[in-house]
């Protein structure tokens, strides 16, 4: 077998400087089950550390995430990815977006294989880390292997959503779960000038890393950072369905001509980031051609669960005009290119100009000011709604 401490230290070379000690004093093996799924044409595929050592030795010091249980464990055979150790270079990312001293008290969401619990515990003192963890197998394996490994963190079994008040308040929240909506038990449970990191996103984009600083009237507010996306906490995933589904060929439709390509709106990470603030619940899934060898001939299908309406954008190279189907109570596809205008009219914004405010009475997602709210929710609601800003929040800002 390949000789770990070699591979541990080449991936601690390539992290953020500030890290690199917890990554050199940490081994990401020590926290890897012995049963793997390391990602192969789109599905995953198992890899057991007996019958393969060194390409599981490989994985783990792999800059790559590593799922470590599909279907929440219960062998339905779905192959969703219900947990996984972090990409190393993205878990990096956020503890350096965190601020975490030594003595910082801090609560992860999300325990998973416990090893970014470590990296934590290694910086702030084990005695100053709580995780939680919604999976009790996962949890029990997490308590062992940061117990054995030298950094007894306490790992809780529950709903993370919630966070943990007995050991509150914290100076940190950092989730290594993504949410559509921040739980406000994060906020209440952060000390004033405390921070919640956490990745947040939309039906349609896998969303940004949020920070929000909390302050001392119960509110929070921050900017979303880099690119991050996480598998979602478990009660805010989005439904799942097959197009076939949800596209039924007893439905009616409407038709119309678009020359607007799915390229900038839905491939430009800062228009796909504001379309889904704006546009509440639509999912996307692009479908090729089975015979679309140069990718030029596909479909994207943009769906909302929750009122069964569905659009089709048909892309052909040959042709600049695109076919629109629209079926259900919402035009998506109208509603798609309503938020693109938008995003233009506000100068196309980088995501990173976008920032979130949270209150005990929901969230509101806001360009460049919180007095410029751009979609509120509430918290018992899972549909953001586009609201009209101030005349001179509308306008981009002077360069
Ligand atoms: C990307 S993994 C976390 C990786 C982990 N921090 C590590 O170092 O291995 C996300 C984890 O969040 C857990 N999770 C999902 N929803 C949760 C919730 N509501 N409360 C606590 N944990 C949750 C999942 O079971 C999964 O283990």
């Amino acid at each position: 077998m390949s000789d770990p401490r070699a591979l541990q230290a080449r991936l601690a070379g390539a992290m953020p400087p500030a890290w690199r000690a917890a990554f050199s004093a940490v081994p990401r093996h020590l926290f890897i089950p012995e049963t793997i799924w390391l990602r192969t044409n789109g599905k995953p595929v198992p890899l057991r550390r007996s019958d393969a050592p060194d390409a599981w030795l490989a994985a783990c010091y792999s800059d790559e995430p590593i799922a470590v249980q599909l279907d929440d464990g219960t062998g339905t055979g779905r192959g969703y990815v219900s947990s996984s150790a972090s990409m190393p270079s993205v878990v990096a990312f956020m503890l350096d977006a965190s601020d975490i001293e030594p003595g910082t008290r801090v609560l992860e969401i999300g325990a998973g294989t416990g090893f970014n619990a470590a990296l934590i515990a290694f910086r702030a003192g084990a005695e100053n880390v709580t995780t939680v963890e919604i999976d009790t197998d996962l949890a029990l394996r997490a308590r062992a292997a940061l117990a054995n490994a030298g950094w007894p963190v306490e790992v809780v079994s529950g709903d993370g959503t919630k966070g943990h008040l007995p050991n509150a308040p914290y100076d940190r929240v950092l989730s290594t779960a993504a949410v559509h909506r921040v739980p406000y038990a994060w906020v209440e449970q952060t000390a004033p000038g405390g921070k919640v990191i956490t990745p947040w996103g939309t039906a349609f984009h896998s969303g940004a890393l949020l920070r929000l600083r909390v302050s001392g009237d119960g509110t929070a507010s921050g900017r979303f950072a880099g690119d991050t996306g996480f598998m979602w906490v478990r009660d805010q995933r989005t439904p799942h369905g097959a197009v076939e589904d949800r596209v039924r060929p007893e439905h009616d439709y409407t038709e119309t001509v678009t020359s607007l390509h799915p390229h900038e709106p839905v491939g430009d990470f800062s228009a796909s980031f504001a379309i889904g603030v704006r546009v509440h619940g639509m999912q996307s899934t692009l479908v090729h051609d089975d015979d679309d060898r140069a990718g030029q001939r596909y479909t994207v299908f943009l769906m909302d669960p929750e009122s069964g309406s569905w659009a089709s954008w048909r892309i052909q190279a040959e042709s600049q005009d695109y076919g629109v189907k629209q079926h259900g109570p919402r035009n998506l596809f109208d509603e798609l290119a309503a938020a693109y205008e938008w995003w233009k009219d506000a100068g196309e914004p980088d995501h990173t100009r976008f920032g979130l405010t949270v209150t005990p009475d929901g969230q509101a997602v806001w360009l460049d000011d919180p007095a410029c709210p751009v979609a509120k929710r509430h918290p018992a609601d899972s549909r953001p709604r586009p609201v009209a800003s101030a005349a001179r929040c509308s306008r981009p800002p002077a360069s």
